[in-house]
């Protein structure tokens, strides 16, 4: 058992992970999904897409709600026509304080905006997306809809990026000590040219190490902030019970646990918020930073433009798939940029946009997504989702 593993499992208080075996507990196995997340229908989409046909516009939404998105709040709904697709931000699924401008919130819809043109082209139709312009004002825009994607018949083209939208998973894990090739870290900042956008990659150096000292700085201010930390909270889905009656939030099964301890963590009470969050703080600090070969970000002109936001969630919902289909594995590490809001939106000073600026030295291509990368040994786990039927308007 690696350092990083073994603190994250005094952390969760598992220092006796034989308790598995010799408590007694196992009863509680299937009652709390130790079984796996496949079996349980809060999973179904993803089984979905891979067996339904790839024909019409519902095939379309199917992809958009397997995107990566902020705590998983899936914040998305869809009008469906035969000829055009409007993507709405659904304005109850929000984060709060803990993303005040709903900039997250409109980087996730951007992920299911890829996903969705993906599947569209594979499909046999030309898709163009109209996105809303605009700024995001604090407590986000009035108007729901976010962007309408048309679509005319065409030609079907293959997608190398397809199959990768039903493998692509969060990877919260320890990552291995492989550097990423120089080749991937190119084609990686090309796509992000492609759209106007930079991509910064760290492998090693001083900044690599700065980078990470404001990950794990900006995990501290949060848990500390009650008005963040119970934002997040809100959406901690600890038990088979919670995830099957919602169908989305951060699970322990996404948490990248070794499969012993999260077995353990399964059958034993569930933390509570505070206990989840100073957790979450070492594995920021043991796992997410402390195995990292890659750390980067992305860069926007405009860090509240609503299209350049919805642009750069596409950017990363492609470059994740990308990732996939390199064998690479990736999480985001966001909270920088949430505190760089949080502290927009209370109007105090700007410390962290002026450590992240200092960190890139450009103050007009500022960091929207903070992320990392790597190799690891185990796939990541699925995220439940709610299904296409429910998110149709
Ligand atoms: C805008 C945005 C911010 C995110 N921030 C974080 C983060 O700070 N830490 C993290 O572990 N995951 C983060 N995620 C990943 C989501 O939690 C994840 O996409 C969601 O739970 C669904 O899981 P999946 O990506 O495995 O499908 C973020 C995703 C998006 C789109």
């Amino acid at each position: 058992m690696g350092e990083g593993t073994t603190r994250r499992a005094v952390a969760l208080g598992l220092g006796g992970v034989s308790i598995v075996a010799a408590g007694g507990l196992v009863w509680r196995a299937h009652d709390a999904g130790v079984l796996g997340a496949a079996d349980s229908p809060a999973y179904q989409p993803w089984a979905d897409w891979r067996d339904e046909p790839l024909h019409g516009p519902l095939a379309i939404v199917r992809a958009g709600i397997l995107a990566a998105n902020a705590h998983n709040t899936q914040p998305w709904r869809f009008e469906v026509r035969e000829d055009h697709i409007a993507l709405h931000a659904d304005p109850a699924r929000h984060l709060g304080a803990f993303d005040p401008f709903r900039r997250e919130m409109h980087l996730s819809l951007g992920c299911a905006l890829e996903n969705m043109a993906i599947a569209a082209q594979a499909a046999g139709h030309d898709a163009e997306i109209h996105p809303e312009s605009g700024d995001l004002p604090p407590g986000g825009p009035d108007t729901s809809l976010a962007a309408v994607m048309t679509l005319t018949p065409g030609e079907a083209r293959e997608q190398p990026l397809l199959n990768a939208i039903a493998q692509r998973h969060t990877h919260r894990g320890s990552y291995l000590p492989v550097p990423a090739p120089q080749d991937a870290q190119q084609a990686m900042r090309a796509m992000a040219e492609a759209e106007g956008m930079r991509l910064v990659l760290y492998e090693d150096g001083p900044e690599k190490g700065r980078l990470g000292e404001l990950v794990v700085s900006a995990t501290e201010t949060i848990i500390h902030d009650a008005e963040m930390a119970q934002a997040s909270a809100a959406w901690f889905r600890f038990t088979r019970r919670a995830v099957e009656e919602h169908r989305d939030g951060i699970t322990l099964d996404a948490a990248g646990l070794p499969p012993l301890i999260l077995a353990a963590a399964k059958m034993l009470p569930s933390p509570g918020a505070e206990a989840a969050d100073r957790q979450w703080l070492e594995a920021t600090r043991a796992v997410h930073v402390g195995t990292a070969p890659l750390l980067g970000m992305i860069c926007v002109d405009g860090l509240y433009d609503r299209a350049a936001t919805l642009t750069a969630g596409r950017l990363w919902q492609r470059l994740h798939l990308w990732m996939t289909t390199q064998g690479m594995a990736a999480q985001p590490l966001n909270q920088p940029v949430e505190i760089v809001d949080r502290e927009a939106e209370l109007g105090r000073e700007p410390a962290m946009a002026a450590a992240l600026a200092q960190l890139t030295g450009d103050t007009e291509m500022r960091p929207t997504f903070v992320f990392r990368a790597g190799y690891a040994l185990r796939p990541a786990r699925p995220s439940p989702r709610r299904p296409a039927a429910a998110v149709i308007a």
